[in-house]
């Protein structure tokens, strides 16, 4: 018999395969499975090949393969594709089994998912994943919350392929019951886009009101990301501003 995976994901757009590569990376066996079949046959002989991850061509075949209690994490559209994959799922797995939507469901309908499949007699995580294709791959932010038993089943694996601070801690841990985890992934991404919004402010301050070119306001940002504004939002900003087109022109006009 095969060796039994650690996790199953369903899901191989770009986050789905990051993250399955991820936790490949950290020791974890992992099944993969896709509506769209041929994306697995597509992913097992290109970016998994030689490594610990299996193919699944079915839903059958994916549950199968997993060791119990089965984990299964959707990294599919929000909205009704996510309700269709847990209904598809629901006859095939037993008591105990764990879905995580790993995608960016509303947290209302994440809080209904988690009572619904509870009241099947089965488990639920809705996670914010944070840091796009590079944070799947190399380490995102994770914030989980549902249904508060199976995260001692999660966390090694949640755990370990987190981003992890200087002192080594994970970005990750368990933020609630309910729909808890897409709801701080929510206020994560209005504090994101607040932040955002602020840069383009100041960029149209310095650009129309004080008149500096990219190269100066180049400057300015990189002294703000060694100060305390030190962040990932400062730091791409400033090194936009000093990115060059052709002929040397800075991509960012001014
Ligand atoms: P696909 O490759 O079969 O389209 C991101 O789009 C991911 O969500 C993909 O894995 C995609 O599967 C899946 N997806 C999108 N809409 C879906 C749906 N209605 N049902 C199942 N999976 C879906």
């Amino acid at each position: 018999m095969a060796e039994l995976s650690d996790i199953g994901v369903i899901g191989l757009a770009v986050m789905g395969e990051n993250l399955i590569l991820n936790m490949e990376s950290k020791g974890f066996r992992v099944t993969a499975y896709n509506r769209t079949v041929d994306k697995v046959d597509n992913f097992i002989n290109g970016r998994a090949k030689g490594k610990n991850i299996a193919g699944a061509h079915s839903i059958e075949e994916l549950v199968g393969s997993l060791k119990s209690p089965r984990k299964i994490m959707l990294m599919v559209k929000a909205g009704k594709p996510v309700d269709d994959f847990i209904e598809t799922l629901l006859p095939h797995l037993q008591e105990g089994d764990i879905i995580i939507d790993g995608g960016n469901s509303h947290f209302p309908d994440t809080e209904r998912r988690v009572k619904y499949v509870e009241s099947k007699g089965l488990r639920y995580i809705g996670t914010g994943v944070s840091g796009g294709e590079e944070g799947a791959l190399l380490g995102p932010s994770i914030m989980p919350g549902g249904s508060k038993s199976a995260w001692p089943e999660v966390k090694p694996i949640f755990q370990g392929i987190a981003a992890k601070v200087a002192d080594g801690s994970p970005c990750c841990d368990w933020v609630g019951d309910g729909g808890a985890g897409h709801f701080v992934k929510m206020v994560h991404n209005g504090i994101e886009y607040g932040d955002m919004q602020l840069i383009c402010e100041v960029y149209q301050i310095m650009k129309d009101v004080l008149g500096m070119s990219a190269d100066e306001m180049h400057e300015v940002f990189k002294e703000w990301n060694e100060g305390e504004l030190d962040s990932y939002l400062i730091e791409i900003t400033r090194d936009i501003l000093a990115h060059k087109e052709k002929e040397s022109l800075p991509l960012i006009k001014s």
